[in-house]
């Protein structure tokens, strides 16, 4: 069946057309219209002049989604759309179009939560990948590991208690010269630096499976501002190389950490979210797995940021389980929809 997939919970809007099915998962289009441009003027995502931008953006995106799929909407048999986390403003503006499109062309609409089509991205990259496994979800706005045990269930095991990790990349990446969002560049940089700042671990020193990263950030800005007050900067590229090593090895730590708790259970890692196109990440944690002989699944860099091909195929195993949503559907900025 053909699954239309909307995504508009931060600041890109999408639409796309996925076909899932038994032995079938194939991405028919994916439209993504970024606003970073807009965005970068003032430094990070304005949540009002990202919901105007959704409005301008929705239903050209979406005609273009069918249109490069070769469908018309009498052939799609579901549209999926992100309620949830995300800005409530930029969240409306997809649901209440997707319950429009959904409820006056008498098509199934079906909710779906933006951290688990992160994860739903997966199926797409590796179309045989069934759970139980676990997975990483590393975003703008999480860092979560979950025991993925079926489709649509999935148990935290582990989070950050302050910032996610995408979120202090970008931090870092503005004070260092970045454009905003400053992850991806961060990400190149690195590989021109030595990691000459001894920097603490966004790794929880406990049993736990938690994360900090405001630590981490306050340690690196102060090294930053002592450095400027001093009048000789910190290089930049000695700093996100420096910023990256801890990043990562917290994460790999953790994970490993997990891994091990659950290995009776699963033995498929998934890493999925924006920050999963961290190079540095996907080779440490490829050879963490190789180690500890477990399946590394990582999406397509194009599969890692937002996009509404991850939101269809989740869609479709909401769908599945027989979930639907009625017109009393609305948005929620939290985690989950119940508060
Ligand atoms: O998942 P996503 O597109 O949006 C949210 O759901 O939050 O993630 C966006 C985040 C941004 O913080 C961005 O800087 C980060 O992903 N990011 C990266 C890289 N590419 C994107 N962070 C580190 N390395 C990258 N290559
Ligand atoms: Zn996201």
């Amino acid at each position: 069946m053909y699954i239309l997939g909307m995504e508009s919970s931060c600041d890109e809007t999408s639409a796309a057309v996925v076909e899932m099915g038994a032995g079938v998962r194939r991405i028919c289009s994916d439209i993504v219209a970024s606003q970073i441009d807009v965005h970068r003027l003032y430094g990070g995502v304005v949540p009002e002049i990202a919901s105007r931008a959704h409005i301008e953006a929705v239903s050209r995106i979406t005609a273009q989604a069918l249109d490069g799929a070769g469908i018309c909407l009498r052939d799609v048999g579901a549209i999926a759309v992100t309620t949830h986390p995300g800005l409530i403003g930029a969240l409306l503006v997809g649901v209440n179009f997707a319950k429009s499109l959904a409820f006056g062309n008498g098509i199934p609409l079906v909710s779906v939560n933006h951290i688990h089509g992160h994860v739903a991205a997966a199926y797409l990259t590796e179309p045989t990948l069934e759970p139980p496994f676990l997975a990483l979800v590393v975003s703008g706005g999480h860092t979560s590991l979950f025991l993925v045990r079926d489709h649509t269930r999935f148990e935290e095991i582990g989070s950050t208690r302050d910032d996610a990790a995408g979120e202090a990349f970008d931090k870092i990446g503005r004070v260092i010269g970045m454009p905003y969002p400053g992850g991806a560049a961060l990400d190149q940089l690195a590989y021109r630096g030595n990691a000459a700042f001894d920097l603490p671990s966004p790794a929880i020193h406990d049993d736990t499976l938690d994360f900090s990263f405001s630590g981490l950030k306050t340690a690196a800005l102060n090294i930053i501002n002592a450095a400027n007050q001093r009048g000789t900067p910190v290089d930049p590229a000695d700093m996100a190389a420096s910023y990256t090593k801890a990043v990562v090895q917290g994460i790999v730590r953790k994970t490993d950490m997990a891994l091990s708790r659950v290995a009776g259970e699963v033995g498929t890692l998934v890493l999925a979210g924006g920050v999963a196109a961290n190079s540095h990440l996907r080779t440490a944690l490829g050879d963490l797995c190789r180690k500890q002989g477990v399946h590394f699944v990582v999406p397509d860099r194009s599969l890692c940021g937002d996009n509404g091909a991850m939101i269809a195929a989740a869609g479709y195993f909401e769908y599945m389980a027989g979930r639907r949503a009625d017109t009393s559907l609305n948005a929620s900025a939290c985690d989950s929809m119940n508060d």
